[in-house]
């Protein structure tokens, strides 16, 4: 058991192999946070400090003692309306339009196994895996009722947050704030977030934690591109190898918001949640409400050691089916290749070159469906287009599968156009605000999935393809940013965003159980939607548009402070490369796009024939190298945005074998040797290089670093195998 309840001084530990985490039900039974770091077996309830803060309130039950304030004592579940004036964690507005609750510990549960949510993803795990604490909070005078949840997975050091909000009142209530909160009491950090746009996701920025609120989100109904749902907290003088560092990560992919902030007293409180903005969620008299699920985790050694647990996390205990841990079909697409323009023929076309090179599945992107020769129709309409295509799609398929290849079929479920059938027929189902002209994204309509007959419609479209060709495969995308929330149905306004992305789950948990032969991507114009949320039901995600390999090499360094290599689909394309104008070698595009799910974007039929024998190289070493590249333990060597070179590992669990990766960024003149640190290989033995047979000492390749060859051209990679000998 990992969770641990001290009746005599009402403490709850929680332990995972390395870290632990604590809290206690005061006399006045306020749950209070005492403690999340490094495994202790000690208690901290003496370290809590009460003393008299003028302009700190006092809750009335404490009457005459001054020293006792909600607006200084770390908590669990801070909500407004405690006399805490910081950042709160929850936030209701009661019937008469007032502000305000007060929860009280009642009772808690201890169960082996992992609690799961109802209509969301959650980390999941066996009973020997997980345990679950529940505690029950009461409102001290309106019969509110929240249960805490809280999953301990000790292997993976990685203890995840959620909550239930219960109404037995006889009143309904409006929820406008949910999140996750973890306060400390210490410390000076940084606070590290991923920022960015199309084609330019993920950025790692990372910025000194002060007397001010550091707020990112997303009001765009999606995780989105420019901020990711994941924040790193570290200590001043944490780096990758060394230090103490705390992650939040969110499993939910509408909109959200995570903010850091020191408080009067120097104490720090992070939180991740819910975005709040155009949240009001009502939950009548006997309803309940579900605060998304938080991972978090605690790392002692750095930010390595971070990701790896996160890596862990979301690899073993976030992403499902029959492809969670198999290597996935190498494939080639079909969008920098033709875009819009494609039919049978050059599909075809792709399929056979495909064949001859060793890949394994041809996707058929945009373009495919309704009346589609641009962006500007045809979403909402999934039947074939057999007349631009220029046969049935089944025969198509069948040529495909003939010739060697499994087929896989790009949707956009979410969306409609103007100009599309289903708009004509159903003009409601978009989010339209009744009198106001829409803002529209990439020329077209969101479609109001918080509505079941919305979703069915368009789940039954697709159950119509799916039923009668043979697809291995769905890219599943999402384009534009959510505007004009109005549902034509829902009374209040304030719960469609949420209830939007229940329907998008509940559509992709139907497609998980009805298919589950097929493997999902997620896509949303990228990686606008790279979330834990999504990889619950799409085991990868499209990771960026932009393929170009030099950009990448940042997009995929930030992705992996959060997510594994299994999670990130990547993509050899063309050069000059469409998105930057950049020409890079195909030896580097290849390196970078292995560090992921592998596969191709460009046109196969237009490539030389020295290229061609290179492809077949790559394909057939990915093909080898895939089980370690997508299961081992990454490490990041370098760091892109300061370094002239970006450097990665693999590194096995038994840490036999190391592949490692590197990129020249700068090329100069005379340039200085360049020594690249491995990092976690077995101290005090011998790896050898596969191809070259020549011997290095663990530590030295630890401590001075491999020394690497002169780039000879710019760009230029490196890529080499060691095994312990
Ligand atoms: C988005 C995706 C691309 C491609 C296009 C098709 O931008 O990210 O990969 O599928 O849509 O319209």
């Amino acid at each position: 058991m990992s969770i641990f309840y001290d009746q005599q001084n009402n403490i709850f530990h929680l332990q995972t192999h390395h870290t632990s985490y604590q809290m206690k039900v005061d006399s006045y039974g306020f749950l209070l946070h005492l403690y999340y770091g490094n495994r202790t077996e000690q208690q901290a309830d003496q370290f809590l400090v009460y003393r008299d803060r003028g302009f700190s309130s006092n809750p009335c039950d404490v009457g005459e003692d001054r020293t006792y304030s909600m607006d200084v004592l770390p908590q669990e579940f801070p909500c407004l309306g405690t006399g805490d004036y910081r950042n709160a964690a929850f936030v209701l507005q009661q019937a008469d339009g007032s502000w305000g609750c007060d929860f009280r510990y009642v009772s808690h549960t201890i169960k082996k196994g992992k609690y799961s949510l109802e209509g969301l993803p959650a980390v999941y795990a066996s009973d020997k895996e997980a345990d679950t604490l529940e505690i029950v909070l009461k409102d001290v005078s309106k019969d509110w009722e929240v249960t805490l949840l809280y999953g301990v997975l000790p292997e993976v050091d990685v203890i995840t947050r959620s909550a239930i909000f219960r109404n037995h009142s006889p009143e309904q209530v409006i929820v406008e704030k949910a999140a996750a909160c973890l306060d400390f009491v210490t410390g000076d950090f940084d606070v590290i977030t991923f920022h960015g746009r199309h084609a330019m996701e993920r950025n790692r920025e990372r910025s000194r934690v002060g007397h001010y609120a550091h707020v990112i989100g997303s009001r765009r109904g999606t995780s989105s591109h420019q901020y990711n749902p994941m924040m790193i907290l570290a200590a001043a003088d944490t780096n990758e190898d060394q230090g103490q560092c705390y992650a939040m990560t969110f499993v939910y992919s509408g909109g959200f918001e995570g903010s850091v902030e020191k408080d009067q007293m120097n104490q720090t409180r992070m939180l991740l949640g819910l975005q709040p903005q155009q949240l009001r969620y009502p939950v009548a008299a006997g309803e309940s409400f579900v605060v998304p699920e938080v991972i978090l985790s605690f790392s002692n050694s750095g930010l390595n050691q971070l990701s790896h647990q996160l890596h862990q996390c979301i690899r073993s205990h976030v992403c499902r089916g029959r492809y969670q841990s198999v290597v996935r079909p190498v494939l080639v697409n079909s969008w920098e290749a033709c875009y819009f323009d494609i039919d049978a023929q050059k599909l075809y076309g792709l399929a056979k070159e495909a064949a001859d090179l060793g890949i394994d599945m041809l996707v058929m992107d945009d373009g495919w469906f309704g009346k589609r020769d641009d962006d500007n129709s045809g979403l909402g309409d999934w039947y074939v287009n057999e007349e631009k295509l220029g046969m049935p799609l089944q025969e198509l398929i069948g040529q495909v599968n003939a010739a060697g290849l499994k087929f896989g079929i790009w949707f956009e479920p979410e969306m409609v156009s103007e100009d599309s059938e289903l708009y004509r027929k159903h003009p409601d189902w978009a989010f339209t605000i009744p009198g106001r002209k829409p803002v529209r994204g990439r020329n077209q309509l969101v479609l109001d999935f918080s509505r079941k007959e919305v979703v069915d419609h368009v789940y039954e479209q697709l159950c119509r393809i799916l039923d009668h060709n043979h697809i291995e495969y769905i890219k599943w995308d999402m384009n534009r940013s959510i505007s004009d929330v109005y549902s034509h149905v829902a009374g209040e306004q304030g719960r469609v965003l949420y209830d939007y992305v229940l329907g998008l789950y509940e559509f992709l948990e139907r497609l998980h159980e009805n298919y589950p032969n097929i493997l999902l991507e997620g896509c949303s114009g990228g990686g606008g939607r790279f979330d834990a949320g999504m990889l619950y039901y799409t085991p990868q995600i499209w990771c960026s548009d932009n393929t170009d390999a030099i950009d990448r090499l940042r997009i995929q360094y930030g992705t992996s402070f959060g997510y594994p290599v299994s999670a990130v689909g990547t993509h050899v394309s063309a050069v000059p490369n469409h998105q930057t104008g950049r020409s890079t070698p195909l030896q580097t595009r290849g390196v970078v796009a292995m560090a992921g799910t592998f596969g191709y974007e460009l046109d196969l039929t237009k490539l030389s024939t020295e290229d061609k024998v290179s492809i077949k190289e790559q394909v057939a070493q990915y093909k080898e190298l895939a089980p370690l590249i997508l299961n081992g333990r990454y490490y990041r060597l370098s760091d892109p945005y300061t370094d002239d070179i970006a450097a990665w590992q693999i590194l096995s669990g038994n840490q036999q074998e190391v592949l490692f990766y590197a990129v020249q960024l700068e090329t100069h003149g005379n340039m200085p040797p360049v020594y690249v640190r491995l990092k976690g290989l077995r101290e005090g033995v011998t790896y050898k290089d596969t191809r070259t047979g020549q011997r290095y000492p663990s530590d030295l390749l630890m401590n001075i670093g491999l020394p690497l060859s002169s780039a000879t051209q710019e760009y230029q990679s490196y890529q080499m195998k060691f095994v312990m000998v």
